[in-house]
């Protein structure tokens, strides 16, 4: 059954209950993660998922820690700074989910009294808040059987059923393969045990085959199409882009700006930068000092790759009152709170100098 649309295969109570015994024999300890048959906290719940996507559990967890430590609840983050979210979720990438997560704490403060909804369609609503995340939230803090479909998950159920649709093609497939395993009395530790399925066993490259409560009944296993699935649709090369970015130190700190709202890196502290799309040099005011350093700065979007050439400036007369546009001379905070591409930019000018 290699080709098109295919169905479990094995009586999905049976997969069900195998999974949720793989998961009982022992799984990752998490702090987000409720254990002995509990309800999660919604606010954890829905924090730890916005972070989880497309980034690492690794990753996340010190975010997390620190995210709870400061606002412990969800009306306290409705009521924190812009900037100090933005800074806290520096290094995570993927900025707009920290933008979406702002306005969809503030959402359920105003418009639901501090609570989260319990169901799927009204999480839906929420600004950031996907169908997977809904779907995770409503299982894992609601106890409600919603399918939680996620990369990971696809990967499983393209590999159990040997689907040869392509992403994202498959998407909705999947979704219904899920739905029909979700088991009425326990679907939070269905949807995490699924999770940690696709990402300790069923690893997109060597998957752990022996170690998996699904094995027996997995049609790619049994067809040698492990490797294949998901079948991926033809990728786009990704192209690279040229720019320039401007470390302006003077006596006051270094000259920082915010990005526009919207777009790359939206909202986040920044240097000064010029155009990445046309690859255009910044203008720089008569008078400062310009030293181009020889190695660029390499970094990996989503949708582009980026070389940047780092010039280092300095005032005229190193004047503390001197500008370069709308911005201000940051302190070491602010640095630390720049994200993880104008951070290479700084190991680059310090590199220069050592
Ligand atoms: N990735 C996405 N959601 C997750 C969860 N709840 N636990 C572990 N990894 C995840």
């Amino acid at each position: 059954m290699a080709e098109g649309m295919s169905d479990l295969p094995l009586d999905p109570a049976i997969l069900a209950a195998r999974l949720l015994a793989w998961y009982d024999a022992g799984h990752r300890a998490l702090p987000w993660r409720p254990e002995g048959g509990a309800l999660g906290d919604p606010y954890r719940v829905w924090l730890s998922e916005v972070m989880l996507q497309q980034t690492t559990v690794a990753a996340v967890v010190p975010y997390f820690q620190a995210f709870l430590a400061r606002w412990p609840t969800l009306p306290d983050l409705a009521a924190a700074d812009d900037a100090a979210v933005m800074a806290a979720w520096a290094g995570l990438g993927y900025y707009s989910r920290a933008r979406n997560l702002l306005a969809c704490a503030r959402a359920v403060a105003t418009t639901h009294g501090g609570r989260f909804p319990a169901e799927e369609a009204a999480l839906r609503a929420l600004p950031g808040v996907g169908p997977y995340t809904a779907a995770a939230v409503a299982a894992i803090a609601f106890g409600k059987p919603a399918a939680a479909v996620d990369g990971n998950v696809e990967r499983v159920l393209a590999r159990l059923t040997d689907d040869a649709t392509p992403l994202p093609g498959f998407k909705a497939r999947a979704r219904a393969l899920a739905q029909a395993m979700v088991p009425g009395d326990r679907p939070g530790d269905f949807a995490q045990a699924a999770i940690d399925l696709g990402a300790l066993v069923c690893r997109p490259r060597a998957p752990d085959c022996p170690a998996c409560p699904w094995a027996e009944a997995c049609r790619a296993r049994a067809d040698g199409t492990i490797a294949l699935r998901p079948a991926r649709p033809e990728k786009a090369a990704r192209p690279t882009r040229r720019g320039y970015a401007y470390w302006a130190v003077g006596p006051r700190g270094v000259w920082l700006v915010r990005r526009p709202p919207k777009g790359l890196l939206g909202g986040m502290l920044a240097l000064p930068c010029g155009d990445w799309l046309s690859g255009a040099p910044l203008a720089i005011p008569a008078g400062w000092r310009a030293q181009t350093l020889n190695a660029p700065v390499r970094h990996v979007f989503t949708h582009f790759a980026l070389t940047l050439t780092v010039v280092v400036l300095h005032p005229p007369g190193d004047d503390p009152a001197a500008v370069l546009g709308a911005g201000f001379w940051g302190g070491a905070a602010d640095l630390d709170a720049l994200p993880t591409v104008m951070k290479k930019v700084r190991r680059r000018v310090e590199e220069s100098r050592a």
